[in-house]
């Protein structure tokens, strides 16, 4: 009997980016898969997910999911999978208001970040890029005995980690292999675990560890409480033969101030791998010699990556079922049913 058989509308999940496999090839089995292939304006975003609504957004870390998005998405949009484990470019509050879920990729960067991280350390500590330019521009004195390019070096130095999480606490094990000593500050209370006690040292204050440091690494989630933790008053405490480096946000950072700290001597030098207004830097920052600068490169690793999508793929999948998806970061939404 042919009876009146109406079709559910296919789930549908849009892309600003393409991701790598196995993200395409599991999603597009069970949904209509749309990439746009690029970062797209805040506009440009609204107006896509008004004219193609969706079930799942699965933006990029540039792109900014603020309440005008998530109402753009409405009354279909119900979770946001970011390609990353940060989540600060989406409001997260707002979206559980609003019913709905946000996924994450916890846990698989942690190596390729903390390696990343440790390799700014290195070369920023020996001035291995200024050395490079020196050597291409065929003004290196090689190796003068009386004091060119001297360093501090690492053996005994003091690594101060604030935010003592997975990659902070990545980091730490790292520079321990150098003989560096490791002291760490994590507003939110996170102690060393039992293998790291004997050799790092917690600091109660973020001016201490700022004072002491040789090597200052951030590892802080973007918060309101974390915006501009290094500012002006922040690298002033720190010791004038300190390097900063910042693989997490950029706006962790005052970068306006960074530029004055490295041309001014109040640090001597940086190592980033973000910035406050991604891809852009802030003005004077591109002529630091002293400053290492790669492109957001904390997890560029073709197997990290592939687990990113597989992580990614895992909460789209389980949010076209109607269930939170594993790597929740609001599971307070309780449901994602329309
Ligand atoms: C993250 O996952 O938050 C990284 O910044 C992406 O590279």
């Amino acid at each position: 009997m042919c009876g009146d058989v109406r079709m559910l509308p296919m789930s549908a999940v849009l892309c600003t980016l393409p991701l790598p496999e196995p993200f395409p090839s599991r999603v597009s089995a069970a949904a209509s898969l749309r990439v746009l292939g690029r970062v797209p304006s805040h506009v440009e975003l609204c107006a896509e997910l008004r004219s193609h609504p969706v079930d799942i957004l699965c933006p990029q870390v540039a792109d900014r999911i603020d309440t005008a998005v998530l109402d753009a998405g409405l009354p279909r949009l119900r979770g946001i999978c970011v390609y990353a484990v940060g989540n600060d470019g989406v409001d997260v509050a707002a979206a559980t208001e609003r019913g709905i879920a946000v996924g994450n990729t916890p846990g698989v960067l942690t190596d390729a970040t903390a390696d990343l991280t440790m390799g700014l350390v290195l070369a920023a500590t020996y001035r291995i890029v200024e050395g490079n330019m020196l050597v291409r521009a065929g003004e290196a004195r090689r190796c003068a005995p009386g004091g060119h390019m001297l360093e501090v070096g690492l053996r005994g130095s003091l690594l101060g980690v604030i935010g003592f999480g997975r990659i902070g606490q990545g980091l730490a094990r790292r520079a321990r292999a150098f003989g560096m000593r490791v002291g760490a500050y994590d507003s939110a209370g996170v102690r060393a675990p039992e293998d790291m006690a004997n050799y790092v040292q917690s600091f109660d204050t973020l001016e201490q560890l700022l004072a002491e440091s040789d090597v200052v690494s951030l590892h802080t989630p973007l918060t309101d409480d974390t915006r501009h933790l290094i500012d002006e008053r922040a690298l002033r405490r720190m010791k004038p033969t300190a390097v900063l480096v910042n693989s997490s946000r950029g706006a962790v950072v005052d970068e306006r101030a960074l530029v004055r700290a490295l041309k001014q001597g109040w640090i001597a030098g940086c190592g980033l791998d973000v910035y406050e207004d991604e891809p852009r830097m802030a003005p004077g920052l591109a002529e630091c010699w002293n400053a290492v600068l790669t492109p957001h490169l904390g997890s560029a690793t073709v197997t990290t990556r592939a687990a990113m999508a597989e992580l990614t793929a895992a909460n789209v999948l389980a949010i076209l079922a109607g269930e939170l998806p594993p790597h929740c970061v609001n599971p307070e939404v309780g449901s994602v049913s329309r």
